[in-house]
């Protein structure tokens, strides 16, 4: 079974609590967004390998360490989780970005696909799923298998905020992947609302409401 690891860095958790707080604007709320997504990727990445290397210094050699030889995908799902890209990107720079675009119908709660777009080599990389929100679990759960389907394996899912219903979902169909969350939440409410979450993510973002 996956791992639920909630980040309980304190930065993350002081930019969270501005994020959930409704009197927040798009242009601050989209700022916070992008650096909690920042904060996150430190530790999203915390075990990939390291080598040993030698690095010349001005003033003498020292053996250092660097990443070895991880190829990353981020995968944010639209609309929401385009905005954690740029964030992620800040630590991540060589990382590739793909696309899935899923809405959740609201009347059966069910996701539809309606983009997908895959760096060519999906297979070979660490992928990283990112989306604010994991409700009930349907959209980060089709997207998995949408990215399965394109032969991804090694593959972790980053959200902000977390329903239990959704990481049960999610790791019901999908125990092979962990799940980083910046805070797991109450329940959903009867419009499949995390409760207390921080409202749509994807309104917040982008002022369409
Ligand atoms: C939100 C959110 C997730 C999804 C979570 O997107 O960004 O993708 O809902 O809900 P679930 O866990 O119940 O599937 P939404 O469908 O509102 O689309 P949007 O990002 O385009 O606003
Ligand atoms: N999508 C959102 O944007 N917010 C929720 O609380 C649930 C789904």
């Amino acid at each position: 079974m996956g791992n639920v690891c909630v980040l309980d860095h304190p930065l993350i958790q002081h930019k969270l609590s501005l994020i959930r707080d409704e009197s927040t604007k798009s242009k601050e709320f989209r700022e916070l967004v992008e650096e909690v997504a920042m904060l996150m990727a430190y530790e999203v990445t915390r075990d990939f390998p390291l080598e040993e290397v030698e690095v010349r210094t001005p003033v003498g050699i020292s053996k250092a360490k660097r990443i070895a030889g991880r190829k990353v995908a981020l995968v944010p799902i639209l609309r929401a989780g385009l905005g954690m890209v740029d964030g992620m990107l800040k630590l991540i720079p060589a990382a590739k970005v793909g696309h899935i675009g899923l809405y959740r119908d609201p009347e059966t709660l069910r996701p539809v696909e309606y983009y997908c777009k895959m760096p060519y080599d999906l297979q070979e990389r660490d992928i990283i799923i990112i989306d604010p929100m994991l409700a009930t679990g349907g959209s980060a759960a089709a997207a998995i298998s949408f990215i399965k389907d394109r032969g991804g394996k090694r593959i972790k899912l980053m959200c902000l905020i977390a329903a239990p219903e959704g990481i049960k979902t999610v790791h019901d169909k999908h125990p092979d992947v962990d799940i980083f969350v910046a805070a797991k939440d109450e329940r959903l409410n009867e419009h499949a609302y995390i409760v207390p979450g921080l409202g749509d993510a994807g309104d917040r973002l982008f002022g369409t409401k």
